[in-house]
């Protein structure tokens, strides 16, 4: 399938985020420049960086002929005006505007990512979702949503599952996957979804923006846990949903259900969404090239006769895979850019998977990802049913040879106790 366009080039800057910024460039900006500017249009004030606003109430108008209900218009700040947090509020309104422009779609904000995957599946309303492996964290969800409504979860890896899709139904396909970070095919997700009249849902969290346009391949809705790479600190929860541009006001209808759901992000995290996203394509960047690099030197080392390949059995990861050599093949037109900041080892023995972050400096031993410092998890402390000799390993913004020194001196560590 080829990779569909967006329906213009001024799409990349859409509408409600920049008109002004579009009107003075005839190309589109770059995903870097629209990171620092998309939101400059909200900005009523002479201060450069954007202020916090803790406010969860905001003032209607002294003059009673102009009080409307619901409606707050200001007409000093049109793009900045509020009536309660539950419903927008200013730093999650320049947060989501910098994510429409990002993601190439109107994008909304949740208060973590289970949070909008919940919205997501609330508001689509299917029978039946279609999920592989992936977080566990999802499956939790639709658990959740089987004892209200019955909603029933097929496995999106058997055909007997598949068969049972019907119209109106979502077919969500993770890529990359967590813990793993190996990539799945979404041109083949969305022809099996559009055969069966379902929704393609995707959550890209793994492979932020510049790694991967789900869009392009037909997504419906895109969806990111903001705590991991748009937040790229460790230190805010999010969520966030993105809607194909010619579905409407679905964004529309998503902004009503989350009044109501009461999923919003609070002001705190709204301000450090817009300061980390500045730098978004800096950091990716640098932790897909340093992930690259150190999967390859890993995978390089467990084949010779050395420490690595004593106590590593594999390595798992997008760019091992057999299509990441093919060129032409799905993955490298799907993710041109580079892959994602994520992978897993195997180590050959449950104790030394579980002793290895305690030998390392630079790494954390914690669960979650996409910080700029790089951690590692020895899974089983927040997935219970995972192989017990796996790591997942989120690479930061470090230098990636001091973290390849790090590994080195970790698993000789091992080696000695041996
Ligand atoms: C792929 C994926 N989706 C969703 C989530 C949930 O996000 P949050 O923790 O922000 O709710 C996670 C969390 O690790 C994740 O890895």
């Amino acid at each position: 399938m080829k990779p569909q366009t967006p329906q213009s080039s001024k799409m990349a800057i859409p509408e409600q985020s920049s008109k002004e910024l579009a009107e003075a460039f005839t190309k589109t900006l770059s995903l870097a420049s629209r990171s620092v500017h998309a939101d400059d249009y909200i900005n009523n004030h002479q201060a450069v960086a954007p202020p916090l606003h803790v406010s969860t109430t905001f003032r209607y108008s002294r003059d009673p002929e102009k009080l409307q209900p619901w409606n707050n218009h200001n007409p000093n700040t049109p793009h900045d005006s509020h009536i309660y947090s539950r419903d927008s509020a200013p730093n999650t309104t320049r947060f989501e505007a910098l994510l429409t422009s990002i993601l190439n779609a109107p994008a909304i904000s949740y208060s973590s990512g289970l949070a909008a995957f919940h919205a997501l599946v609330v508001f689509l309303n299917p029978k039946r979702v279609a999920i592989g492996g992936g977080y566990h964290g999802c499956h939790g969800v639709l658990h959740i949503l089987h004892k209200l409504n019955n909603l029933q979860q097929l496995d999106l890896t058997s055909p007997s599952d598949l068969a049972l899709l019907q119209k109106g139904d979502i077919v969500h396909v993770e890529t990359p996957l967590n813990p793993t970070g190996e990539a799945r095919d979404l041109a083949y997700y969305r022809q099996l979804a559009t055969e069966k009249g379902c929704y393609l849902t995707v959550d890209a969290t793994f492979a932020p923006p510049p790694l991967l346009d789900p869009f392009k391949w037909g997504a419906d809705i895109v969806m990111h846990s903001g705590t991991k790479y748009f937040g790229g600190h460790s230190d805010m929860l999010a969520g966030v949903l993105a809607v194909r541009p010619d579905r409407g006001d679905w964004v529309q209808g998503l902004k009503e259900e989350r009044l109501h759901l009461g999923s919003v992000m609070g002001s705190l995290e709204g301000w450090l969404g817009v300061r980390s996203l500045r730098t978004l394509e800096l950091r990716v960047r640098r932790q897909s090239e340093n992930t690259q690099r150190l999967v390859e030197w890993l995978d390089g080392e467990k084949a010779k006769r050395g420490v690595v390949g004593e106590v590593v059995d594999k390595v798992v990861h997008a760019s091992l895979q057999e299509e990441a050599k093919v060129e032409g093949s799905w993955l490298k037109e799907q993710m041109p850019e580079g892959y994602g900041p994520v992978f897993a080892i195997w180590m050959k023995e449950e104790v030394v998977a579980k002793k290895l972050p305690s030998k390392l400096h630079l790494f954390h031993h914690a669960t979650s990802l996409g910080g700029v410092e790089s951690l590692i998890e020895w899974r089983a402390m927040s997935d219970q049913k995972c192989d017990k000799r796996l790591l997942r390993v989120s690479i930061g913004v470090e230098g990636w040879e001091d973290l390849r020194d790090d590994l080195i001196q970790g698993f000789e560590a091992l080696k000695a106790e041996k």
